[in-house]
Formats: structure tokens, C-alpha cells, sequence
């Protein structure tokens, strides 16, 4: 796909920012880290950097939990370095996207302690705080963390929501008040020079007014919000057709990409009609297991619901919410080796693909003992979930330990001892690294242009060209004989040019 604006065709690297690199010793990485990486970004070869929230936070959820929308926190540097930041990048050709958390505030952002402290507070009616039934919670409505969505103000001895923990109080979309205030806060970051926004749990900000019980038993699905039946409303419609005219305002394509979380694929689509968002995250890929026909039919339903809409759709394998993907593919070296091959899968899918850091080293999920568990998951649910620790380990930069060039300090978590041999450095130099299949790949991938077009394949393989090259995946097939062109690239080394089950090349026919 050639022409039109840059995010159509972009490679989004994900920033964890706690865990990418730390440059003052406290453990925690910061913004002069991303700074210091910058050159490394840009010769890996992607197009556009996401950073996760740097804003002021108790870190109730890992700065999900915002408490001031305009400022950053102390821990992760200052207005300043965010101002170098976007400066560095753009003079390297990065674009930069930040996280923009508009479902819900942390309970130390002033609006929230002024509407605990004050029932007649103006402030108040930013939140949807309400009378019980009896003794217990205005509803039935369950935390998507854990235990019910409804904590007590002792004082008033009203509930106020929060569908996720509760340091992370709703906000109340239906007060125009919230509107206003999301639209300078969207200026504030743009005036900055911010290319666009990542929208937090985009499809949730408005609920249904009534707060009618949900149904229950409540399913246990991988996409929380399929059964909700008080959220998805059509007013949020509304607020994102306001904020693609306010970001379409500004010059240089900035760029809209919600998290809009349906297994229906229509369903995220339809936030991306065209005077709506530009983009919406494609998590269907984080729950299919590693079998052609699932992978197959999951793209092709969700180029379908794209089509329909007029909207590129985006491509996401890994991010800061679930386990990495060498691990979900079973591990060890087939683990990687099928994560390898899903590289080039990715790669060659037309739309903005999102790789998460680490991604493209081949990392995989770090087992975390209980008392090191941070995620509020873990500990909402008793342990029964184990929450998103083990993908947020902080990254190995360096081979030698301590903390592999991550930080001079103790890192806010453990990474594994092998971790030096992932590192950035250890696979610089190794064609054989996972580091080297990504650079190639992103290299590269300029020469796949033009819609998919399927090929017809055997079994347990996927097969499709793009322009005029091919994409080959041997899933869990037999032994496939290679297309015949010229190699682009392989996933691994291979001696008799055949692809085996785990493994993918990219032809020129
Ligand atoms: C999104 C974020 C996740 C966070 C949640 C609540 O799903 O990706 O990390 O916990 O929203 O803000």
C-alpha cells in the first residue's frame, strides 16, 4: 500500500515506559532512557513510538491511574524532557503517540479528592457516584480486576463506580463537563507536538444511565467487554467524531487508535468509520493458538469488518496486557521458532502493524513468585489470575548483569539471569538473532504493498501474496516446498528449501 497518511501502513513500537530504560538509577525507566535508545528505535526500523502513561500516578495500576493529565510524574522526568523526547524522535523520523486514559482517573487526581471530600462539590458530578439497594452496590456490575465495580464513600455512604480497580474511579461522560476537559487535555499534548493518542479502554467511557443490572452468571471470556451490555453505547460515537475534527485540526496527520476490546470484529470497526477514529487495536490475533485455519479465518473476518468501514485494520501479536508470544506458542525453542515465524505473518498483513518491546527480541513471559506480583490483577482475585507482571519485565539492553544496561539500580522487577544472551547487544551482531529477523523484516516490508490475496495452500499452511511477494507460514503442516522466486527472507535457516511446521519465508514470484 503506497500514498496516503503515514499511520496507514506504520509500524507502531509499543513503550512500556517503566521497564524500556531507566537513566537516573532508580529502577524505574523514564523519558531521557527512551531519549538515550532513540537511535536504537530507529535502526530497528520502525515508523511511530506509543508510549504508556507517564502522567502523575500512585501507580495503582502502573499509571492507569492518572492524577494529573498535563503534567509527568517526577519518576519518569519533566515537561522538558518530554519536549526533547518529541524533538529527538521527530529528528530521527519517529513519530510519537501518547496514552491518553480517558475512562477513568486515580483517586488521588484532585477532581476525586474533591468529590470525596465534598459531596456538593462541583467535582463530584465528574464521577457516577450513587445510592446503594439495601446494603450492598447500586448494581451487579463486576471490576473487569476482580470483585465488584462499586466501592462506598464512608462519608456520604453513596458507591461510586469503577470498572477496573478502585483507585481508578469512572469518570461520567454524560457531564459535558468531562468532554471539555478531555479536549485540553488532547491540546495540551498535541501543542507538544504529539502525533496522535492511544485511547485507554476506548469503548467503555459511557454507561448505560440507568445502571441496569447485568446479566449473569457473567462469562469468563478473553474479551471482558463482549457481555456487557451497559457499555459499547452509541454516545461515545459522538465524543470521537469531536476529537477526530479537533486532532484532523492540527497539521502533519496526526492519528487516533483506540482500544476498542470485541472479539466481533464489526464491532471495533464501527469505531472506525470515517470521521471517527483512525485506528483500533485488532486483539483477535492475542487469543488464536498457533493453527492455520484459526489464524486464516480470524484475518479474513477482520479484513472484512475493516473493508466495510473504509479503515485500515491494524495487526497486534504482543502488548503490556498479556503473555508474550513465544510463550503463549508453548515455549522453549518451538515457542520461539513459531513467534519468529508470526513475525513475518505480521509483517506482510496489510495495515499498521504494533510490535511491543521486547517483541523483537524473542523475550518471553518471566515467572514471577507471588510476594514480587505487582499487577492488581494478581492481587484483586487472590491469585487466581496472574495478572500482566511476567510481560513487563524490564528489558535486557546489555549482556552483563546487573540489570543488563536497564538500570545502575535494582530493577522494579526481576529479570531472569539468561536474559544477557536476549539482550540488544548479544543479538546485534548475530544473523541468527531474532533482533536481525525483525530489522530485516521491517526493512523490507516497504516491498509488500497492495491488498492480501490468498493463495491456495495444503493444510496447516498459509499462503498469501502481497504485490508480488509471498508470504508462506508452515503452521503445523507438513513440510512445505518452498514457493518458487527469489528468497526475501526466512524465519530460520533453511537447508532444503522447504519450510517446516513453525516456520514462514517472504518470496518475490
Ligand atoms: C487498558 C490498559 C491496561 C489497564 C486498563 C485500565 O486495558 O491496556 O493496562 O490496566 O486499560 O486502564
Amino acid at each position: 500500500m503506497t500514498g496516503g497518511a503515514w499511520w496507514r501502513n506504520a509500524v507502531f513500537y509499543e513503550i512500556y515506559v517503566r521497564s524500556f530504560a531507566d537513566s537516573d538509577g532508580d529502577g524505574l525507566g523514564d523519558l531521557p532512557g527512551i531519549r538515550s535508545r532513540l537511535p536504537y528505535l530507529r535502526d530497528l526500523g520502525v515508523d511511530a513510538l506509543w508510549l504508556t502513561p507517564f502522567y502523575p500516578t500512585p501507580d495503582a495500576d502502573h499509571g492507569y491511574d492518572v492524577a494529573d493529565y498535563v503534567d509527568v510524574d517526577p519518576r519518569f522526568g519533566t515537561l522538558a524532557d518530554f519536549d526533547a523526547l518529541v524533538a529527538d524522535a521527530h529528528a530521527l523520523r519517529l513519530r510519537l503517540i501518547v496514552d491518553v486514559v480517558p475512562n477513568h482517573t486515580s483517586s488521588e487526581h484532585a477532581w476525586f479528592r474533591n468529590a470525596l471530600a465534598d459531596p456538593s462539590h462541583p467535582d463530584r458530578a465528574r464521577y457516577v457516584f450513587r445510592p446503594g439497594r439495601g446494603d450492598g452496590p447500586p448494581n451487579n456490575w463486576p471490576s473487569n480486576f476482580g470483585g465488584p465495580a462499586w466501592t462506598r464513600d464512608p462519608r456520604s455512604g453513596e458507591w461510586y463506580l469503577h470498572l477496573f480497580a478502585p483507585e481508578q474511579p469512572d469518570l461520567d461522560w454524560h457531564n459535558p463537563q468531562v468532554r471539555d476537559d478531555f479536549e485540553a487535555i488532547l491540546r495540551f499534548w498535541l501543542d507538544r507536538g504529539a502525533d496522535g493518542f492511544r485511547i485507554d479502554v476506548g469503548h467503555a467511557l459511557y454507561k448505560d444511565p440507568e445502571l441496569r443490572d447485568e446479566e449473569e452468571p457473567f462469562p469468563q471470556t478473553p474479551f471482558a467487554s463482549d457481555w456487557r451490555a451497559a457499555i459499547d453505547r452509541p454516545e461515545v460515537h459522538d465524543v470521537y467524531q469531536d476529537w477526530r475534527r479537533l486532532v484532523d485540526g492540527y497539521d502533519g496527520d496526526r492519528a487516533l487508535v483506540g482500544e476498542v476490546v470485541f472479539s466481533d470484529p464489526r464491532r471495533v470497526a464501527a469505531y472506525t468509520r470515517r470521521d471517527e477514529l483512525h485506528m483500533a487495536f485488532n486483539f483477535a490475533l492475542l487469543f488464536e493458538p498457533w493453527e492455520a485455519e484459526r489464524l486464516r479465518g480470524t484475518i479474513e473476518r477482520s479484513l472484512a469488518a475493516s473493508e466495510e468501514v473504509g479503515a485500515p485494520q491494524t495487526w497486534v501479536f504482543e502488548n503490556h496486557d498479556v503473555p508474550r508470544l513465544p510463550t503463549r506458542y508453548g515455549g522453549g525453542e518451538e515457542g520461539l521458532r513459531r513467534a519468529r515465524a508470526a513475525a513475518l505473518l505480521l509483517l506482510a498483513l496489510p495495515g499498521p502493524a504494533f510490535l511491543y518491546q521486547g517483541q523483537e527480541l524473542g523475550l518471553e513471559e518471566v515467572e514471577l513468585p507471588p510476594e514480587l506480583r505487582q499487577d492488581p490483577v494478581f492481587h484483586r482475585t487472590g491469585g487466581a489470575r496472574p495478572g500482566r507482571d511476567g510481560c513487563r519485565v524490564p528489558i535486557p539492553w546489555t549482556r552483563e548483569a546487573p540489570a543488563f544496561g536497564f538500570t545502575t539500580g535494582e530493577p522494579w522487577l526481576p529479570q531472569p539471569a539468561h536474559w544477557g544472551n536476549l539482550s540488544a547487544e548479544a543479538q546485534a551482531d548475530d544473523d541468527a538473532a531474532t533482533l536481525r529477523l525483525y530489522r530485516d523484516a521491517l526493512r523490507l516490508r516497504p516491498q509488500l504493498a497492495g491488498p492480501l490475496d490468498w493463495r491456495d495452500s495444503p493444510q496447516g499452511t498459509l499462503v498469501f501474496a502481497r504485490g508480488d511477494v509471498l508470504c508462506a507460514v508452515n503452521v503445523g503442516g507438513d513440510p512445505l516446498a518452498l514457493p518458487r522466486g527469489d528468497v526475501l527472507l526466512t524465519s530460520e535457516p533453511l537447508p532444503q528449501e522447504t519450510l517446516v511446521a513453525g516456520t514462514a519465508a517472504w518470496i518475490r514470484a
